[in-house]
């Protein structure tokens, strides 16, 4: 791949990038579909890799939108996130490299939508992720789980075996009945299993200033959830559609179009962030 993604990063992006010592790991959640979990997940990647972050995309969706996102051919997800699961495979066997440097992925397979009925046979089967990711994440810096659009047996294994949660929030009617119904589960899972988990933050995508209502729900997933929305809105911009059919990240496609640089801007806002949990 070129290395113009790895470009000198501007002061406060380079200030922002906390020097890691054990990875961390974020669930990219939303249990409505369609959301932009993957095209955030996708995105914030490579936007991470891109100021020389390495990053592991684990791709928890049986849709495997993330694996074709990132030009991961069919023929190449022999060895998947199911195998993983299931135990069939270590993490290490799954992991394949994607053309951005310091960008791996452990890709979906087909045979993901029959895991959460197979899971329920093992006795551990909230944790087979956070068993499966234990003592094996070494190199990374972050660790992005693009998640189902459900809040089945495979989100709450990522959710138990994530350090934090991304939500990603459509700008549409609704948007806040979704998200208040996932954050009273994030608050079981902390309670009940996961306590240390945080909410990495929300972030509003697909946005479009010429829709009066786009702009109503951004006010009102500000007033109600405050300081944990980014300030980065994601628009809606074709570019960011039309990439995943290259199997691309939008910022290889396009790296100049409204939506890659709303991606830039949003991972450096994770960043530091991210530097501010670490405190
Ligand atoms: N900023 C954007 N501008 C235009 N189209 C977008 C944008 N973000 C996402 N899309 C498109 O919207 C659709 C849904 O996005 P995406 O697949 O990322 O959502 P998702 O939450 O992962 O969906 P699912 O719940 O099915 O996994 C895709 O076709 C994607 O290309
Ligand atoms: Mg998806």
């Amino acid at each position: 791949m070129d290395n113009d993604l790895h470009s000198d990063s501007p002061d406060s992006f380079a200030e922002a990038q906390v020097s890691d010592q054990k990875p961390r790991i974020i669930a990219i959640a939303n249990q409505k579909g369609g959301v932009g979990k993957t095209t955030t997940t996708i995105n914030l990647a490579t936007a991470l890799a891109a100021v020389r972050k390495r990053v592991l995309v684990l791709d928890l969706d049986p849709q495997g939108n993330a694996s074709t996102g990132l030009g991961i051919e069919q023929a190449e997800r022999q060895i998947n996130a199911y195998h993983v699961m299931i135990g069939e495979a270590t993490l290490d066997e799954a992991i394949l490299d994607t053309v951005i440097p310091g960008l791996s992925v452990v890709s979906s397979g087909v045979d993901l939508s029959g895991a959460e009925i197979e899971l329920i046979e093992f006795e551990d089967r909230l944790f087979r992720l956070k068993s499966a990711l234990a003592g094996q994440l070494e190199g990374y810096d972050y660790v992005l789980i693009d998640c189902p659009p459900a809040l089945g047996l495979l989100t709450v294994n990522a959710l138990n075996a994530a350090d934090a949660v991304l939500v990603p929030l459509q700008c549409e009617f609704f948007a806040l009945e979704g998200v208040s119904h996932l954050v009273r589960t994030i608050d079981r899972i902390k309670k009940a299993y996961n306590p240390d988990l945080e909410i990495q933050g929300i972030v509003l995508t697909m946005f479009d200033s010429r829709n009066n209502l786009s702009e109503a729900v951004a006010t009102d997933v500000r007033e109600f959830f405050g300081d944990i929305v980014y300030d980065t809105v994601i628009p809606r911009n074709v570019r960011v559609s039309e990439a995943p059919s290259y199997g691309k990240p939008v910022l290889l496609y396009d790296t100049a179009c409204a939506g890659s640089q709303a991606y830039i801007h949003l991972a450096s806002e994770v960043l530091k962030r991210e530097k501010m949990l670490a405190i």
